[in-house]
Parts: C-alpha cells; sequence; structure tokens
C-alpha cells in the first residue's frame, strides 16, 4: 500500500505549513530510528499516523487550553515522540528528556541538521522533573500509565506546581476530578477510523 502522510481535519490548520519538516522526521524515524533500535520495524504508514499525527494531537490539546505555560518537557521521549513533532509545529521550547544516553546522542544528530532551534534533547531520570519542576508542561507517550503518574504527583504535591501533564492513555476512562488536581480524557482519531486516547492532567 503507498504511503499517505495525511492529518486529519484537527490538525491541518498548525501542520499543513510544517509538512516538509514532519516528512523529514518520518525519512529519520523510518531509516536512522529503525536502524539505531529507536524504534521497532514498522511500515512508513503506521510510523506517520502512530508517531507523527498521534504526537500532533499533545500539540492540539495545547492550543485549545490557550495556557500561558511555554516550558516543555517530553519526559520518556525515546525517538523523540511526541516532542519532536511537538517542536516542529510550536513556538514552545521543547526539552527532550530521556534516561539512555545513546538516545540522546541519536536525537541530538538529528536536531543538528535540521532547523529546530526551538528542540533540545538531555540525558536525565524523568522522576526529577516530576519532583521538582513548576509552571511547565510535560508530555508523555508510552512513559508510565496514568495512574503510576497520579500516585507519583501526590508524593510530590509541595514542589510540582502549577503544571500541565498531557499523557498517552489506552482507553476509555471516566472523568475524575480530585482535590488536587483534575484529569480529563480527550478521545481523537488518527487517521480516517482509527481512535486514541489521550490524559490530561492538571496540577493546581
Ligand atoms: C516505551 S519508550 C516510549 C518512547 C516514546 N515516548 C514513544 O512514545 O515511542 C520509554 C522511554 O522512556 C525512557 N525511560 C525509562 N525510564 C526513564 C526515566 N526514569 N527517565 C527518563 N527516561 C526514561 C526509556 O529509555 C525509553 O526511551
Amino acid at each position: 500500500m503507498s504511503f499517505n502522510p495525511q492529518i486529519p481535519d484537527w490538525g491541518k490548520s498548525f501542520s499543513d505549513n510544517n509538512l516538509e519538516k514532519l516528512l523529514s522526521y518520518h525519512n529519520w524515524l523510518k531509516d536512522t530510528g529503525i536502524k539505531t533500535g529507536l524504534i521497532s520495524s514498522k511500515s512508513d504508514q503506521f510510523i506517520w499516523d502512530e508517531f507523527i499525527v498521534h504526537s500532533l494531537y499533545f500539540y492540539k490539546i495545547i492550543l485549545d487550553l490557550n495556557t500561558s505555560l511555554t516550558n516543555v518537557y517530553d519526559l520518556g521521549t525515546g525517538a523523540g515522540i511526541p516532542g519532536i513533532p511537538y517542536g516542529i509545529v510550536s513556538d514552545n521550547k521543547v526539552q527532550l528528556v530521556d534516561i539512555k544516553q545513546t538516545r540522546i546522542f541519536e536525537l541530538e544528530r538529528f536536531l543538528n541538521t535540521n532547523e529546530l532551534p526551538n528542540i533540545t534533547a538531555l540525558k536525565a531520570d524523568a522522576e526529577l522533573f516530576i519532583k521538582n519542576q513548576d509552571n511547565s508542561i510535560f508530555l508523555m507517550r508510552c512513559y508510565i500509565p496514568k495512574d503510576d503518574l497520579i500516585e507519583k504527583l501526590k508524593k510530590h504535591m509541595f514542589t510540582n506546581k502549577n503544571n500541565l501533564f498531557i499523557i498517552s492513555s489506552k482507553s476509555d476512562s471516566k472523568e475524575l476530578n480530585k482535590d488536587l488536581f483534575h484529569v480529563k480524557q480527550q478521545k481523537f482519531l488518527i487517521n480516517q477510523d482509527e481512535y486514541r486516547f489521550i490524559d490530561v492532567i492538571t496540577v493546581k
């Protein structure tokens, strides 16, 4: 089947102008990403829909929230998912964080050969960011499950203030209202017929 770099209607306004950069990232993922083990072997269409389009929805959420927060951290970024597509379509400063130095070296090589001055990569333990950072946006795709994150947040309520966590989620779940944070789930299409879920957690 031929590869179609489709963008669902919800993403056209901010993605169509950045298609060339998104396609370069797609090329890098399907060649270097697979060769270096950053991602496992997948079809071109899967890489586009599941890694790139899915990542763009993280930006759509932030756009709709109209937040004044501008510092973005992609925790457990792996191959730069979702931080690189997010940084391509956004002016926010995005830091890609992963505990594995080899992943950071590969990401730095990609960032150095593409014009993406708002994106940087850092080898660090994501725990430290969850513990200490305030006034920030955190993106997490397939890093830790929502319930584990909520447990960690409960432990660090005194330092973790005014943060937004945008975290991929596996299935439909009820909206939760808690005293300390608010959790809301969003459901969206990554192509014509496949839905995905992202939870938005606001720490007050
Ligand atoms: C399942 S991969 C997900 C990668 C990417 N976000 C995605 O959606 O494809 C999890 C990533 O988290 C990284 N990781 C695991 N523990 C970490 C930690 N404590 N701090 C930062 N990164 C961590 C791993 O090295 C790996 O790259």
